[in-house]
C-alpha cells in the first residue's frame, strides 16, 4: 500500500476511535471526505504526479481507503444514533404504575356551609331568601329602622362611613326595609349577608361578619309566632330536644324586643365549656316590628303586625365546629379551611 495512504488510514482510525459524539463525527467526516479540502481529496490529487504505470493501482487504493472511511463513519453514525435512542427512551420512560397526583378539589367555606343549612331550614318553613346591598344610605341603615339622628348606633366610631350619606351596612336589618318596599304583606323572608362594624378584631369580633335576618309580616302576627318560629328553627338545626328562651331587651326597630338563647346542644343543660357553664347559648335579637318601621314603608300597623329576628352566622359556625377564634373564619388559610369539607 502507498505509504502516505497508509499513514492517512492510521491517522483516520486513531481519530475515529476518539470521536465521542455526532458533532465530532461530522467534523471528522469533513476533514477526510470534504470535497475540496478533505485529506482524501488531497491524496487523489497526487495521482497526476505518479508514473503512468502506477496510477491505476494508486487509484484503486485511494478508492478502497475512501470506502473504508465511509464504512467506518457510517458505523459510528449508527452507533451514536442507537446510543441517543437508548438515552431518550430512558429519559422519557414513565412508570404507569406510579400513583397519580390528584388535582386539589375546592370546597365550600364553613360559613357558606352553615348559611346553606340555615337557608334550607327557613325555606322548608315557608320563608324566601332575600338579598340587599352592602352599601346603604343612612335612610336604610338607620332612619327607616327607627334609629333617629344622634342615636349612638349611628356613631362614626361604630359604622364605616363611605361618605356623608353612604355607609357599609352594620346589620342585615336593612333588608327588612328593602323587602317591605318591594312586596306587600304577607311577607316571610330571611336575609343572610355580610355586615360591617368598626370593632377591634379579637377572638369573638371581626370588623366584617355575617348575619341572618328574619322577617314575618302578616295580619295577626304575635310574639308567640316569633317564639314558635325560633323554637322550630332551633329544633331543625340542632335537634328536637333543645329549648329556647327569650329575655327582654331593647332594639330601636322592635317593640317589645327580646334576645333569645337556646339550650346548649353539647351538654343539653348542666353546663359545659361550649355554653360557659350556663347551659344556654346566646344567639340573637328579636322582637315585634316597631310600628314606626311599618309606617316608614307604608304598611298600616293597625292592620299588619310582624316579628323580626337576627343573629350571627359566623358565631353559629364557630359554635358548631368548635372554633374558638372567629378570626380564623376570615383569614382564609387553606390549612384551616380544609378541615371543613
Ligand atoms: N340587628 C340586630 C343586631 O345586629 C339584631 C336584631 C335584633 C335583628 C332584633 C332583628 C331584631 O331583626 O328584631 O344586633
Amino acid at each position: 500500500m502507498d505509504i502516505r495512504l497508509a499513514e492517512v488510514k492510521d491517522q483516520f482510525l486513531r481519530e475515529a476511535a476518539a470521536v465521542r459524539n455526532s458533532d465530532e463525527l461530522a467534523s471528522l467526516r469533513d476533514r477526510y471526505l470534504g470535497r475540496k479540502s478533505g485529506l482524501l481529496a488531497a491524496e487523489k490529487k497526487r495521482v497526476g504526479g505518479l508514473a503512468p504505470g502506477d496510477r491505476a493501482e494508486f487509484g484503486r487504493q485511494v478508492n478502497e481507503l475512501n470506502a473504508e472511511v465511509e464504512a467506518e463513519l457510517a458505523r459510528l453514525a449508527a452507533a451514536f444514533h442507537a446510543q441517543q435512542e437508548t438515552e431518550a427512551l430512558k429519559r422519557e420512560t414513565i412508570d404507569i404504575s406510579l400513583p397519580g397526583t390528584r388535582p386539589a378539589r375546592g370546597h365550600l367555606h364553613p360559613i357558606t356551609l352553615v348559611r346553606h343549612r340555615l337557608e334550607d331550614i327557613f325555606v322548608s318553613m315557608g320563608y324566601s331568601i332575600e338579598d340587599g346591598p352592602e352599601v346603604e344610605t343612612a335612610y336604610y341603615n338607620f332612619d327607616a329602622l327607627n334609629i333617629p339622628p344622634g342615636h349612638p348606633a349611628r356613631d362614626a366610631a361604630d359604622t364605616f362611613y363611605l361618605s356623608e350619606t353612604l355607609a357599609l351596612r352594620s346589620q342585615t336589618s336593612t333588608v327588612q326595609i328593602h323587602a317591605m318596599q318591594r312586596r306587600k304583606p304577607p311577607l316571610r323572608i330571611v336575609a343572610p349577608g355580610r355586615v360591617f362594624r368598626r370593632d377591634t378584631p379579637d377572638p369573638t369580633h371581626n370588623p366584617m361578619f355575617f348575619q341572618l335576618e328574619g322577617l314575618n309580616v302578616d295580619r295577626g302576627i304575635t310574639m308567640s309566632d316569633l317564639k314558635g318560629t325560633v323554637q322550630q328553627f332551633i329544633e331543625l338545626m340542632f335537634g328536637p330536644q333543645l329549648k329556647t328562651r327569650f329575655r327582654p331587651s331593647y332594639f330601636p326597630f322592635t317593640e317589645p324586643s327580646a334576645e333569645f338563647d337556646f339550650s346548649c346542644f353539647v351538654c343539653g343543660g348542666p353546663g359545659c365549656r361550649i355554653c360557659k357553664g350556663t347551659g344556654w347559648i346566646e344567639l340573637g335579637g328579636s322582637g315585634m316590628v316597631h310600628p314606626n318601621v311599618l309606617e316608614a314603608v307604608g304598611i298600616d300597623p293597625e292592620e299588619f303586625t310582624g316579628f323580626a329576628f337576627g343573629f350571627g352566622i359566623d358565631r353559629m359556625a364557630a359554635l358548631m365546629y368548635e372554633i374558638d377564634d372567629i378570626r380564623l373564619l376570615f383569614e382564609n388559610d387553606v390549612r384551616f379551611l380544609d378541615q371543613f369539607t
